[in-house]
């Protein structure tokens, strides 16, 4: 059942200073995290570009999701590992994401599209994100979604 969104002070509640940092929320298995990430890229279908990413997503109830770039022949179907990791939170009744873990490969660490972090930033205000790279091939980097999207459009404007 669809919930209609919650007004911006209701949304905001509950995201405050604990998450602020730089992927360092205190609270959060951050090892659990990272590895549920890298087993999700290993199921990653990335045919087309060979670029396999996998993202872990704990919600406040200590659940964790998880997804996995999925490609398509018509190459703008794909979708992103973190935007299905959202799809699989929100399917299994949760909103309430506290931090994100996502996983790439090679030397230069990955982080998520415009799109993936507008679609993060309808979910939480703030979060915890570290940056990996399978195979340690780039040092881990911890960063947040206020950093990467600063002010983000969100439901407060479409208020009327
Ligand atoms: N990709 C993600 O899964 N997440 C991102 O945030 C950036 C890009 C995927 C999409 C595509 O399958 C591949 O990486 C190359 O762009």
């Amino acid at each position: 059942m669809s919930r209609a969104p919650q007004a911006p002070s209701e949304a905001q509640a509950g995201h405050g200073e604990a998450q602020a940092g730089h992927g360092e929320a205190q609270g959060i298995d951050w090892a659990a995290l990272d590895q549920a990430a890298l087993a999700a890229r290993e199921r990653a279908y990335a045919p087309y570009s060979g670029y396999a990413v996998g993202a872990a997503i704990v919600v406040r109830s200590g659940r964790v999701f998880t997804g996995c770039n999925v490609e398509n022949a018509s190459y703008g179907l794909t979708i992103c590992a973190e935007r299905s990791a959202i799809v699989q939170m929100v399917a299994a009744g949760e909103r309430d994401p506290v931090a994100l873990t996502v996983a790439t490969s090679g030397p230069v660490l990955g982080s998520p599209c415009g799109m993936c972090r507008q679609t993060l930033a309808e979910f939480a205000r703030d979060l915890p994100i570290r940056l990996i790279a399978a195979g340690g091939d780039a040092p881990p980097r911890g960063t947040s979604l206020s950093t990467l999207l600063p002010d983000a459009f969100g439901a407060a404007a479409l208020a009327r």
